[in-house]
Order: C-alpha cells, then sequence, then structure tokens
C-alpha cells in the first residue's frame, strides 16, 4: 500500500516554486482565497473580529489540492470529529482529549461537567472577591509547564490596566523565582493557588512546601488555608493536606498544556473577574465551531497548517518565529513553545512508526518592534529561510498619543511587505551588503482589539492548528513522553543511584554530590 504521506511531499516537491511576487502577479484572488475574516457576538460578553493573512505564504492551489487530499486521506474530519466526540485521540495513553469541552465545544456529557466545574470555580472566585477569605490582595499561582504558561500568558495579557488581585506565577524550581514572588506579596492577605494536573510534579510541590513555610514564618496562623489546589487529582491534593472546599478539579481528559480553560485558569478568573474568563472561554468557542465546520482550505487552523506543513516539510525549515506586535502579547512565543514543540516534538508516528520527514519545527520569537531591532537582520539577510507570523490588534492597549500605535501597526505591516518584496538598498542597486533577497513568507493574525474573547480565538486556533499538523503527520499530538528521562535521571542522581558518564559524574563531584 502506498503510504500517502511520502507520496504527497514526492508530488509537492517535484511543483514548480513560484515567487510570492509571482503568485500575486498570477492570481488576482489570491488575497481574497487566502485571508479570511472571522467573526462572532457572544451578547453581554463582547465582539470578536479577527483577519487571519495566509498570502504572503507560499501556498498555492497547487499544493493546497495536494495537502487537501492528503487531509481526506489521513481521515482528518473523522480525527477533528473524533477529538470533539471524546474519542480517542492520544492512543499511546488511551485517553480523549477534552479541553474543548471546557468551552462548550464537545459531548453533551463532557460540557455538563464541565460547566459544573467552572461554575464551582467562579463561585470561589465570587466568594474570594466578597472577601469570605478575609482579605486577599495577592495569589502566589505556583505550576509549571501547562499549569503555568498558560495563566502567566492570560494574566498578563489581559489584567494590565485593572487586576483584582495581583498574581504571580511562579514555575521554575530555582528559590529565586520564589523569593521574587514573596518580596512583592504581604504574607497577610496573600493566597497560593497550586496548580499542577497530577499533583505529583517536583518543582511544584518542592515550591508549594516552601510557600506554606513562607506564610508560617511571617505570622499566618493556617496557612493551609490560605491554598486552592487547580488539580485533576483531587486525593493527591487532599492527601498533601488541602481542605476539599479548596480544591478545583479538572477532568483527567483535559492535557496539561490545554488547561488555561479549566481551573488552571483560576488566577486569570481572580485577577480580571469571571466575566472576562467567559469571554475567553466564548472567543476560543468561535474558533472551535470555526474549526469543527469549515472545511479544506477555508479552514483556517487547517490552513495555518497546511503552510506549516509545506515549510517544514518540503522546504525543510527549521524553525518558525512569531512576532507580536503588542507588549501584552510578550509571553505568548513562550507559550507556543510548548504547545508545538511539546505536542508535536515526535519522531514517530502515532503508530509507532518511524516518520520520514521532520516534524515540528522550532517556535521562537518576541515582540515587535524591539525585535526588529535584535534578531530580524537575521531574517531579512540570514541564509535560514523562517516562515514569520505576525499578530496585532487594531485597538490600541495603551492610552498614550495615538501615534505609538499607528508607528507600531505601520511596522508590523512593513516587515511583512519588506520581507515578501526584498530589493537592494544602495544606490546603485548593487551592493551586496546591501540587497535584500526577499520572498520571505509571514502570516498576519490581525484582530480588532486584544480582549479576553481575543485571546481566547487566538490560542484556541493554535491548539487546533497544532492538532492538524499533527493528524497531517500521523502523530499523536498528546502525549510527552520525551520529558520523562530527564525526569528519571534527575531522580536518580538524588538518590546516588545510576550509572552516569564519566562527564556527568565529574559535574556531580563538582557540585559536591559526588
Ligand atoms: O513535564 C512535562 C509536563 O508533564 C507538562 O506536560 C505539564 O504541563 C507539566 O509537566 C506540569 O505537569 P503538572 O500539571 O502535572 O504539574
Amino acid at each position: 500500500m502506498t503510504d500517502p504521506i511520502s507520496t504527497t511531499w514526492d508530488a509537492i516537491c517535484a511543483l514548480p516554486q513560484p515567487k510570492l511576487s509571482e503568485l500575486f502577479a498570477a492570481d488576482p484572488d489570491r488575497l481574497e482565497k487566502l485571508s479570511q475574516r472571522l467573526e462572532a457576538s457572544f451578547g453581554e460578553l463582547g465582539d470578536l473580529g479577527i483577519r487571519f493573512d495566509w498570502s504572503k505564504t507560499h501556498l498555492d492551489d497547487a499544493i493546497l489540492d495536494q495537502l487537501e487530499a492528503l487531509a481526506e486521506a489521513m481521515d482528518f474530519d473523522a480525527q477533528r470529529e473524533a477529538l470533539f466526540g471524546g474519542g480517542i485521540v492520544n492512543p499511546t495513553e488511551g485517553r480523549a482529549a477534552t479541553h474543548g469541552a471546557m468551552r462548550g465545544s464537545g459531548t453533551e456529557a463532557d460540557v455538563e461537567e464541565a460547566q459544573a466545574l467552572t461554575t464551582r470555580m467562579g463561585m470561589l472566585v465570587e466568594a474570594i472577591h466578597h472577601g469570605a477569605l478575609g482579605e486577599v490582595n495577592h495569589l502566589i499561582h505556583i505550576g509549571i509547564g501547562g499549569s503555568a504558561l498558560g495563566p502567566d500568558l492570560a494574566v498578563d495579557a489581559l489584567a494590565r490596566d485593572l487586576s483584582l488581585v495581583d498574581v504571580h506565577v511562579v514555575s521554575n524550581i530555582d528559590g529565586l523565582a520564589l523569593e521574587q514572588a514573596f518580596a512583592a506579596c504581604d504574607p497577610a492577605t496573600t493566597l497560593i493557588a497550586i496548580a499542577s494536573k497530577t499533583f505529583t510534579t517536583i518543582e511544584t510541590m518542592t515550591n508549594a512546601a516552601s510557600a506554606l513555610k513562607w506564610l508560617g514564618d511571617n505570622g499566618v496562623d493556617d496557612p493551609s488555608g490560605r491554598v486552592i489546589a487547580l488539580t485533576a487529582n483531587p486525593e493527591g491534593a487532599v492527601e498533601w493536606g488541602v481542605d476539599e472546599t479548596r480544591i478545583l478539579p479538572f477532568p483527567e481528559s483535559v492535557g496539561g498544556r490545554y488547561s488555561l480553560w479549566s481551573s488552571i485558569g483560576f488566577p486569570v478568573a481572580l485577577a480580571v473577574g469571571m466575566d472576562d474568563f467567559q469571554a475567553m472561554l466564548a472567543g476560543a468557542q468561535a474558533i472551535d465551531t470555526h474549526f469543527r465546520e469549515a472545511q479544506g482550505r477555508a479552514n483556517l487552523p487547517l490552513l495555518a497548517a497546511f503552510a506549516d506543513q509545506y515549510y517544514t516539510r518540503a522546504r525543510w525549515c527549521q524553525t518558525r518565529a512569531v512576532f507580536a506586535y503588542d507588549e501584552r502579547l510578550d509571553l505568548l512565543p513562550d507559550y507556543l513553545q510548548q504547545l508545538e514543540m511539546e505536542s508535536n516534538g515526535k519522531s514517530v508516528s502515532a503508530k509507532g512508526e518511524p516518520v520520514d520527514r521532520p516534524t515540528a519545527a522550532v517556535t521562537w520569537g518576541g515582540v515587535g518592534t524591539d525585535a526588529q531591532h535584535a534578531v530580524f537582520q537575521l531574517l531579512h539577510q540570514g541564509t535560514h529561510l523562517i516562515p514569520v507570523d505576525f499578530i496585532a490588534s487594531i485597538a490600541p492597549g495603551d492610552q498614550l498619543d495615538p501615534a505609538h500605535h499607528k508607528s507600531l501597526l505601520i511596522n508590523c505591516f512593513a516587515q511583512g511587505a519588506a520581507l515578501m518584496a526584498g530589493g537592494n538598498m544602495s544606490a546603485d542597486g548593487k551592493d551586496p551588503a546591501r540587497a535584500f533577497p526577499g520572498d520571505r513568507p509571514s502570516a498576519m493574525i490581525l484582530v480588532d482589539d486584544l480582549d479576553a474573547a481575543a485571546l481566547g480565538a487566538l490560542i484556541a486556533f493554535h491548539e487546533h492548528r497544532t492538532f492538524a499538523n499533527a493528524v497531517l503527520m500521523g502523530i499523536n499530538p498528546f502525549d510527552q513522553f520525551g520529558v520523562e528521562l530527564g525526569k528519571k535521571m534527575a531522580k536518580d542522581i538524588d538518590a546516588g543511584e545510576g550509572d552516569f558518564d564519566a562527564s556527568t559524574k565529574a559535574l556531580m563531584e563538582a557540585a559536591g554530590m559526588g
């Protein structure tokens, strides 16, 4: 039987590779075909408007025809329905992936369960806002990976102007991280959230114990009474000493890097209120609906995955860069790194067979305009071909002279245009040092206003893009065994067990562990 993946890539690699400028010249409808505006209205929770423009990528009808056929051969429609229908989409762990249900997109039973859990979280949030746990001015949210990156991003993006509670997200086992949070908080008015799906992660449990000690050492009578657990292992939290009334559970089938929508989003709700948290869920659900219903290239996350696949598998691009022209999204590249690299950084298919082309690219990025003065040199003139995503908001986040925001957007649009156009900046047009090859791809996501709904939509778009990439590669995006070996070796070193190589032994000795 022929393998549809290798057949597709052989066929795509045999196609001519017109330049971006040629693609625009050849097809007057190109912009219309490869860009789309999504709109939704959520009543009192607000509106959503986002423009997605993939026209400055090398996708054309011939490539898209091939990739749509590949999607069909990989049973994309059925896999997408399995995702929302609670099917086993994580075969190595025998699990469903029901993060969609947390925002209303799933089976009736999953959505019902999710809504009950969100309501429970909302009641605790309201109670805290109304003083049920005394004066609360600070929250130290302790978690790592998916239990920290989403809350950190969302609090940073949404709670800049008005934060009902001052939130500090601490992830690293490096005590400096926790000390920094302690220095910014008054122990008498601080709550501790322990966020861990498994409630066993060494960094989180160590930091949680130190945070409780800090409360006790600083005059708080009942430190464990100040703890809220956010977990899919409520029994583990009870065993650890958290009172059941302050445990906010979430389903085991919600993966760590997809858990922002569950009680792991508690600090977001505490900082900005339940209405904004619900708006974030609504924005994500609008993308779920689009992803579920739109077909082929009209499906935006799938279209983005087509471009990702094309650049990694046909053009051998090893990285993809994301630049948000918005300070509020400065943590987005970190968030996307876990989402994309932990999900799709695999070397075997879901059936356990070795893949024969690259899987996830390395995701990296930063904020514009800062990045223009640091890394854009390489994007414009370096030897790597790096597809870029730009993200910006039409409405400004600041209250200053509108000249700031205008300049921010102008710069963003100019970079995409320059990457594509290329040219020569010297007087005679011949100086190689001033030459720009151009024909460098970029995509643009332009939101009307970066509010809670838009943030939810942006994140859900990337979740589905990651899933679509996995389906097209035939890999399982929902496990992450690659993180386990290092964890085991750390335990072995701690226990003085295991036979390590000479270099590692020398390092242990140098640090007094020999
Ligand atoms: O080590 C990887 C990982 O399992 C991530 O997938 C997860 O988001 C993170 O650790 C934290 O896990 P937990 O929420 O169980 O503490």
